[in-house]
Order: C-alpha cells, then sequence, then structure tokens
C-alpha cells in the first residue's frame, strides 16, 4: 500500500500544486464536468465523498485507488471514562482510544517519554496507570506550567527539535497529535536508540524546511502539498458549521476583492490579519469595518459590499468544484505519511501496528502507529 499511495500522490503531483488544481484539471479534462456539478452533487461530495456515476473514467479512477489506499485496519473501541480537570469530552475520547493500545507497549518500557505533552492530560493518565517512570515535554512555557499546576506527572520545558529527544534503548516515546516535524523526530530517534514508538501526527506541513523527504522511498513533498494531509475533515458530518464555514469563506473571498481594490495585491490570508479568524463568521458588514478599521482606510460604499460579496460567491462556487480531485488525494497523503514510517521502522527491526484510532469526528487525525522493537 505504501508503494500505491507514493504512485498515487507521485502521479498527481501537478494537481497537488495549487487548491484548486490549475491547469493539471484541464489537462486530464476534469474541468468541464467539475464546474458543471450542480449544488445537491457539490454538497454530497463535500460531505461524504460520493461521486456521481457519470464521472470521467480518468477521474473515477483516481478517486477509486484513493479509496483503496485508505482502507486501514482500526483499532478497537475503547469504553468511555469521566473527564479530568481541563479535559474537553473530544480530548478525553482521543486519551481513552490511545492511552489503551500504548498501555502494553508502555508498561514493559525503561521509562515512557510524552512528546509535545500540551496540557499534560495523556502524561497524567499513563503515570495513573503504570508504575515506571514518565516525563512530558513541552517547548511552549505557558502550556508547561500549566501542565504541572495540573501535576500528576513529571513535566520538563523543552524544545526537542533543537535539544534532542535524548531516547535511550528500552524507552517508549507517545505523541498524542505530535505535529508537524515532531513525528519524523520521534520515529527518527526512536529507531536510532531501539526506543518504542506510539505515535498519532498531525499538522504535516508544520517543518522548518520547505519539504519532506520520505524516510523510505524517494519522495520528497514541499510543504504546500503537505497542509493538505492536515485538510480540515471534522466539520464534514456536521450541517451548521459546515455552513457556517462556507459563509465565512466567501466573507473572506469578498473582503479580499475589496482590499484589493482599495490597496492593490494581497496574498490570500491576509485580509483577516489582524484579526479573530472569527470575525469572519459575523457579517459582511462587520468584517470589512473590522478589517478596514484597522488599516485606516475608509469603508467601501453600500453598492461595492454588493458586487463583492456577489462576486465571492460565484468564485468560491468554482474554487469548491475544481478543488475536488485535490481534496481526494488528502487521506492518501496522511496514510503515505503513516506508512511510510512504518516501513522505517520495519526495516529496523521494529514490530508495527498501524490503523484508525478513533472516529474522524472525535478529531480528524486519527491515524496512530504502533512500533515496538
Ligand atoms: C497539537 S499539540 C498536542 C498536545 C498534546 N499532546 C495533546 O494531545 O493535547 C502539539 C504540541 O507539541 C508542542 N511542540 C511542538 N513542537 C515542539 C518541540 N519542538 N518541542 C517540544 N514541544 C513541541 C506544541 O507546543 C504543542 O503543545
Amino acid at each position: 500500500v505504501l508503494e500505491r499511495a507514493a504512485r498515487l500522490i507521485g502521479e498527481h503531483r501537478d494537481l497537488l500544486r495549487e487548491r484548486t488544481g490549475g491547469d493539471a484539471l484541464a489537462v486530464r479534462g476534469w474541468d468541464g464536468y467539475l464546474l458543471a456539478l450542480d449544488d445537491a452533487a457539490l454538497e454530497g461530495l463535500e460531505r461524504d465523498a460520493k461521486w456521481p456515476r457519470d464521472a470521467p473514467a480518468s477521474l473515477r479512477s483516481l478517486i477509486d485507488e484513493a479509496a483503496a489506499v485508505c482502507e486501514l485496519p482500526s483499532f478497537p473501541a475503547a469504553p468511555p471514562s469521566r473527564l479530568a480537570i481541563g479535559e474537553t469530552p473530544r480530548k478525553r475520547a482521543q486519551i481513552d482510544a490511545f492511552a489503551r493500545v500504548l498501555e502494553p507497549l508502555a508498561r514493559g518500557a525503561r521509562r515512557v517519554v510524552d512528546v509535545g505533552c500540551g496540557h499534560g492530560h495523556l502524561t497524567r493518565e499513563l503515570a495513573a496507570r503504570i508504575d515506571g517512570p514518565i516525563v512530558g515535554l513541552e517547548r511552549d512555557a505557558d502550556l508547561m506550567t500549566r501542565a504541572r499546576a495540573l501535576g500528576g506527572a513529571s513535566f520538563a520545558e523543552v524544545d526537542v527539535l533543537c535539544h534532542g529527544l535524548g531516547l535511550e534503548r528500552g524507552d517508549c516515546a507517545i505523541g498524542l497529535h505530535a505535529c508537524g516535524e515532531l513525528g519524523d523526530a520521534m520515529v527518527e530517534s526512536a529507531a536510532r536508540a531501539g526506543a518504542s514508538v506510539a505515535l498519532v501526527g498531525c499538522c504535516p506541513q508544520k517543518r522548518r524546511s520547505p519539504s519532506r523527504r520520505s524516510l523510505s522511498c524517494d519522495l520528497e513533498l514541499p510543504r504546500e502539498v503537505l497542509g493538505l494531509g492536515n485538510l480540515a475533515a471534522g466539520d464534514q458530518g456536521v450541517e451548521a458549521s459546515r455552513r457556517e464555514n462556507l459563509g465565512a469563506r466567501e466573507r473572506r473571498l469578498a473582503l479580499h476583492r475589496l482590499l484589493v481594490a482599495r490597496v492593490g495585491a494581497l496574498r490570500f490570508g491576509a485580509e483577516i490579519e489582524g484579526l479573530n479568524r472569527r470575525v469572519a463568521h459575523a457579517s459582511l458588514d462587520v468584517l470589512v469595518e473590522r478589517a478596514f478599521g484597522r488599516r485606516g482606510l475608509a469603508l467601501p460604499t453600500r453598492v461595492e459590499l454588493e458586487d463583492a460579496m456577489r462576486a465571492a460567491r460565484l468564485e468560491h462556487a468554482r474554487a469548491r468544484r475544481l478543488s475536488l480531485p485535490r481534496a481526494t488525494l488528502a487521506r492518501p497523503l496522511e496514510v503515505f505519511l503513516l506508512l511510510d514510517r512504518a516501513r522505517h521502522l520495519e526495516e529496523r527491526g521494529y514490530a508495527v501496528e498501524y490503523g484508525v484510532l478513533f472516529p474522524r469526528e472525535v478529531s480528524a487525525r486519527n491515524l496512530a502507529l504502533l512500533a515496538r522493537k
């Protein structure tokens, strides 16, 4: 499956480069089909990836191959337990599931190291379950203060990418949503030291270098492409938040247009700089008032606002359709990263298990890797 995932991604590099596919769609003859999708078909696709039967054959084969690559085993569900102080129900469900599968690995370890432990909820859970030494590592001073105040385990404030993980043979490195480069650092350091690993990764684009070199094959992926592996899928089943997010995106596109008309070229995303992102969930009037106010610009007229909103709706409808094939590759990319790490460990004598750890409503970043030397 690793080779199939790598091939799928490699063959669609051109499609991955731009959010709306760029020329790659026209080259494949998919643009006309996508732009002609009616609203109901688009909704079905965005919500449940249900492709109509009349999709072009080459697009269908991309969809089928992507689905095949993403068929992974699931870890058995964990029974729910009580919320501890400071935890959300979703974080608790993640901890229940992860602690259950990694406990056997942690139990035999010389020392358990929770990498990027945040508030330390998982560290505390493990400390309560096993007798051996356990430490949570975190670089954010505020999170560390909070983790220490909650107690229940030892914590150390350290940037592990600058200072290393300090793993030794027999240690067990664990990371729940160990973001970006942390996941690779855990896998590579554990393999060098002979430590075991339990990892749920996220945000692969968060790294210092502009690209990621595969650990097990020669596929190198730039940061922009890696960001696709973190495509938010959490609100897909929740209609209210999906609607809200689509509306917010339209308003941001309208604001972007209005600002470009006033100040010239502007990177998309810059329209909201300095503002809380939630403000895009208010009306366009409020959003524009805040963004123009922050820049000291006179407000646009009502006619300008209405024109911008109308154009933004059209632009958004087009972008939603054209970005569908690229979005199809989001999960395969995530699966590729999982299997690439698994292969690296297997080649170094590890017994590796991987699969889906919890439902996507709990967190869309739900792929776990367990490796024992
Ligand atoms: C997505 S959060 C997950 C936090 C926690 N494990 C949880 O599941 O709630 C990732 C954490 O890793 C920490 N982190 C990122 N890079 C780090 C580094 N180089 N060294 C130590 N901690 C790091 C971040 O500050 C953040 O708290």
